[in-house]
């Protein structure tokens, strides 16, 4: 069987906001994946999509392993699978729509209020002028609407008073970013990995456990997850399972389950949650998450027993029975 990796070009991306450029390691993710495919007796083919997206037109495989990501345009990593659906051809994980919905995270969490789904309490700004409610309570965090790999959130971003608040605003701002305001729940980590389709294969609840940050906001900043030197992505640790009582996994596996299933994903998925006195806000949901060897779903996969060239197969075989 021939398997086509589509991936873009990535190193075309700007840095933004205050961040640090962290160019290497971009790929790990398609490295990682090349190298369980060919191990698993595959094919493999790699085929580079880039902003135009008219290579696929002359596109012949039987499956594709879909790893684009980070186009400068979001809104590209969703025609990506409308196009291969034309082509009926078969594309591992998300379709169209989820990855759509989830480049905006406003949206995604109009659709968790749609389902009841407890999400933090939010307010969109697409001007620095427009007032604060006044039932959204300090602290609150302040976020790029369509960022996502933490990009644009810092410490900075937890803001206590409304000077913080509109400073932040206006700095998202610059980048011609809308802003998505929520209130900062000062809660556990939880990351919630599924896997298929309806009814989804939930893996071990998991915690990132922030050892020694006092004062510091406990978040996972864009330093925490990317920037190696730095006291946030030193002092960050996983844990799977997370601890948690029996009645709280069996509330975040529920609310985990409705959030995959509003957005619509298939294959594979992160969901990102904050756990406060037994209610889990979600943040939001990953459809297609990073992939690479050591990112948080394949720790997680493999906390669960699965290996990495499983957790490929696992991917290939959802796709293919689609
Ligand atoms: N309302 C909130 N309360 C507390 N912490 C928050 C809140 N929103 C975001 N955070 C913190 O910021 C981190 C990043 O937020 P979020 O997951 O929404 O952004 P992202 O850029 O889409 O992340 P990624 O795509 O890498 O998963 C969260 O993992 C969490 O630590
Ligand atoms: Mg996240």
């Amino acid at each position: 069987m021939k398997i086509t990796i589509l991936r873009n070009n990535r190193e075309v991306l700007d840095t933004k906001y205050e961040e640090i450029d962290t160019n290497d390691g971009i790929y790990d993710d398609v490295h990682s994946v090349r190298n369980a495919l060919i191990s698993l007796g595959y094919k493999v083919k790699e085929l580079v999509v880039d902003e135009e997206i008219k290579i696929l037109k002359k596109l012949k495989t039987d499956l594709v392993f879909n790893l684009c990501d980070d186009f400068l345009d979001p809104m590209k990593e969703a025609v990506v699978p409308l196009v291969l659906q034309q082509k009926n051809i078969k594309y591992t994980g998300s379709g169209s729509s989820s990855l759509l919905i989830t480049a905006n995270k406003y949206l995604a969490k109009l659709k968790f209020l749609q389902s009841n789904i407890p999400t933090p309490n939010f307010q969109l700004f697409i001007n620095s002028n427009q007032r604060l409610r006044s039932d959204l309570k300090f602290p609150l965090i302040v976020k790029p609407n369509n960022e996502h790999g933490s990009i644009g959130i810092t410490a900075r971003a937890v803001v206590k008073n409304e000077e913080e608040l509109y400073k932040r605003i206006r700095f998202i701002m610059k980048e011609k970013c809308n802003a998505l305001v929520e209130e900062y729940i000062d809660g556990k980590e939880i990351t919630v990995v599924l896997i298929g389709k309806k009814n989804p294969m939930v893996l071990p609840v998991s915690e990132i456990v922030f050892k020694g940050f006092e004062n510091k906001p406990k978040i996972m900043s864009y330093e925490a997850k990317w920037v190696k030197d730095d006291f946030a992505y030193q002092q960050t640790f996983r844990k799977t399972p997370a601890d948690i009582t029996k009645a709280e996994e069996k509330e975040i596996i529920k609310q985990c389950k409705k959030a995959y299933k509003a957005i619509g994903c298939k294959g594979y998925g992160r969901v990102d949650l904050r756990l406060k006195n037994g209610i889990p806000y979600i943040l939001e949901v990953n459809p297609n998450p990073d992939l690479s060897e050591d990112a948080a779903l394949s720790n997680i996969a493999r906390e669960s027993g699965m290996t990495y060239n499983d957790l490929i197969k696992k991917i290939i075989d959802l796709a293919i029975k689609e």
